[in-house]
């Protein structure tokens, strides 16, 4: 039996791929932050059957400790400090996590198990200002905020003890994917938040930021088969997952609200557009400049050619389909939630 130590196992990705291993018959081991009330995140389903180990990115002697108890054949790092607007409230943590609590790990792998294979989730965002398109593995790097930079550290620290020290590491430079179990504060949960809380009468409309970026979005569950197909490769490498299409946030915004029985129809030009409900007329979407970001990732548009030929990895869960799960996820909930407050 494998065993795999996931970092950031209570997050999207993170509960994803420990219920992927689990299904291939690996043991799975999670590493866990300690919290004042304890909280499996999106484990809690599967709570049971993970090894939880209480540990940070940011405390090497810890993760020398899970290695050790794990005994692990491969280590996902997950782990981070994820949404890139709050790398500009706290880019030391940021830096902290993200970057050094990479070489934490490498590290704590090459000190107790140099065979162990590891993965690093690197990001489309190290591309930032994109210097091609599409973006693909030797596209240059110009990343745009605090978290896009520590990010990039953590890309060539992995690279550099491949090189180094031959360990089995590689990077999956991953574009943006979402899911039912995405944290609320990234925009098309947010949205799709938005447009169940307003299909049931709790929420009037939604503010959001710029409008005109534009993503390449998939589905999660699609991306942390990637995770495991590189890990499985005699070679390690670099690889870009995406779907090569993009999207703007309007895009997005339309075709969800249109999920949950609305037909947005814009108004306005820039901090003034709104999204209108063409059947009745009330305001569902505005702006508000407090979601621009100090520098915007404009576009990102990612080639995952190299995947699809060596990996064999190829996406099924479209974007209608991504945003029909997430929309359908949301409204069921928001039900949920309502009938409870009406009970108590
Ligand atoms: P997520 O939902 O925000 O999960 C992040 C996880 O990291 C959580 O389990 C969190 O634990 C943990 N964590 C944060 N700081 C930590 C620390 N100091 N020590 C230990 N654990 C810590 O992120 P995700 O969307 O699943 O993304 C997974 C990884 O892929 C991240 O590294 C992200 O940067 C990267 N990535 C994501 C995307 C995307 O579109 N989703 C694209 C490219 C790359 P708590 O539960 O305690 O907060
Ligand atoms: N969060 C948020 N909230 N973003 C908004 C909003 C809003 O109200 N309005 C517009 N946006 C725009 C942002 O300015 C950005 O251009 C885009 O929506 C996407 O923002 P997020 O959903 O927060 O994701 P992200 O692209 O910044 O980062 C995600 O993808 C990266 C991969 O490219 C995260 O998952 C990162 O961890 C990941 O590395």
């Amino acid at each position: 039996m494998k065993k795999a130590l996931i970092t950031g196992v209570t997050g999207q990705d993170g509960s994803y791929l420990a219920e992927l291993l689990l299904e291939k018959g690996y043991e799975v081991y999670g590493v866990m932050r300690r919290k004042s009330v304890v909280n499996y995140g999106n484990t809690a389903h599967i709570k049971d059957d993970i090894r939880f180990i209480y540990a940070d990115m940011t405390d090497v002697t810890s993760l020398i400790a899970a290695m050790r108890q794990s005994e692990a054949d491969e280590v996902y790092n997950l782990a981070a400090q994820s949404f890139v607007a709050t790398s500009w409230e706290q880019p030391i943590a940021t830096t902290d996590i993200d970057a050094l609590g990479v070489t934490n790990m490498l590290e704590a792998i090459r000190i107790i198990k140099p065979a162990c294979r590891f993965y690093q989730a690197s990001t489309s965002e190290m591309f930032g200002l994109v210097q091609e398109m599409p973006q693909t593995e030797s596209t240059p790097f110009y990343p745009r905020s605090p978290y896009g930079v520590a990010k990039l550290y953590g890309h060539w620290i992995t690279k550099n003890y491949r090189e180094s020290y031959g360990l089995h590491a590689g990077s999956g430079i991953l574009f943006n994917h979402e899911s039912e179990r995405r944290g609320k504060e990234f925009v098309t949960r947010k949205i799709t938040a938005a447009a169940a809380q307003i299909k049931l009468g709790a929420q009037q409309y939604v503010e959001l930021g710029n409008l005109d970026a534009k993503r390449d979005w998939g589905h999660s569950a699609d991306y942390v088969r990637a995770m495991w197909l590189m890990l499985q490769q005699k070679e390690p490498d670099d690889y870009v997952i995406a779907t090569n299409e993009t999207r703007t946030i309007r895009e997005f915004a339309e075709r969800a609200f249109a999920c949950a029985g609305f037909d947005i129809r814009w108004q306005g030009e820039g901090v003034n557009e709104t999204g209108v409900d063409a059947r009745t007329g009330h305001t569902l979407i505005k702006v508000n400049t407090r979601f621009f970001r100090p520098a915007e990732v404009e576009i990102l548009l990612g080639n995952p050619a190299k995947a699809e030929t060596v990996l064999g990895w190829k996406r099924e869960i479209s974007f209608s389909e991504l945003v029909e799960r997430m929309v359908k996820h949301d409204i069921a909930l928001a039900e949920r939630e309502l009938k409870a407050a009406r009970q108590s």
